[in-house]
């Protein structure tokens, strides 16, 4: 069943546990994704950046595929088509027409009036389509696709502004995570965190989800984190399954075993993360 993420979210943050958010890359992460997530029976939030869905055509291919698996595998958890970092009202709005069921507006490179400006403008046109709208405040550092530069981390006093002035959904707020690997531990604002779950009636975000250590991970579900963005994980278990899958065999030359043999690191991984998660199941 296709959904934005309103519903979903708030009731991971009332009941204190997050929905995992992963990143598709093509038609067989989102097969995977969908179908290890109806076996465990949670929601969960299909993450689809730019740059992906550059690679797989377009969005309304995305849209397309995801629909079609979740009919044909008859998928039915909640499930959301999110537009990951989207980068400009323009992105937001053709993920919107194509059937994307919630987006992230990104203007979080902008100064705090801008981002406003922005983010209200996706708001009100996703807002009598029921879209779900996450935004940015402070900036996450990393190396993913379109999202460059160090971080920053965010106020509690920019979030409420951000809040307040748009009617968000849910709130991304930078507090020490990265995209991609860690280059040494991380170290996450908590006390922050805290103080912005407690203060604002929306659910937190916890970008850069891969690398955080499971301790830190539960510490931020405790702090109010409700949906936590999983992408680079997957890729590695999902690679180092595949390369030693062609080792072993140097003969094999069938793509869907190639690719293939990266599902069950994936699947494995995904319910590795559900209980770190305490994702509740339906
Ligand atoms: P990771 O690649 O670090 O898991 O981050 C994913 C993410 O935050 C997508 O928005």
């Amino acid at each position: 069943m296709l959904v934005n993420t309103k519903q979903m979210l708030q009731d991971a943050k009332n009941n204190h546990y997050a929905i995992p958010h992963f990143n598709i890359n093509n038609l067989e992460w989102t097969k995977y994704i969908l179908e290890k997530s109806e076996e465990l029976k949670i929601p969960v939030i299909l993450g689809v950046s730019e740059g992906a869905i550059k690679y797989i055509g377009g969005y309304h291919t995305v849209v397309a595929i995801v629909k079609g698996l979740i009919e044909d595998l008859k998928i039915t958890i909640p499930v959301a088509i999110h537009l990951d970092h989207g980068s400009s009202i323009d992105s937001c709005k053709n993920a919107i027409d194509a059937g994307f069921t919630s987006v992230m507006i990104d203007a979080s490179k902008h100064p705090l009036d801008e981002n406003i400006n922005i983010t209200k403008k996706v708001v009100d046109y996703a807002k009598d389509k029921n879209i779900s709208v996450e935004a940015e405040v402070g900036h996450i550092g990393g190396s993913e696709d379109n999202i460059t530069g160090t971080s920053l981390n965010a106020t509690l006093e920019d979030c409420i502004t951000l809040y307040n002035s748009t009617g968000i959904d849910s709130i991304a707020p930078a507090l020490g995570s990265v995209h991609g690997f860690y280059h040494g531990t991380p170290n996450l604002d908590f006390a922050t965190m805290k103080i912005i779950n407690e203060k604002l009636p929306i659910p937190l975000v916890l970008h850069g989800g891969t690398g955080i250590p499971n301790y830190d991970i539960e510490k931020a579900i405790e702090c109010g984190i409700a949906k936590i963005n999983i992408n680079t994980d997957l890729q590695d278990v999902w690679s180092k399954a595949v390369r030693e899958f062609l080792i072993k065999d140097e003969k094999v030359y069938d793509p869907r075993k190639v690719i293939g043999s990266g599902e069950e690191a994936i699947k494995s991984r995904i319910e590795e993360i559900v209980i770190l998660f305490k994702t509740k199941r339906g």
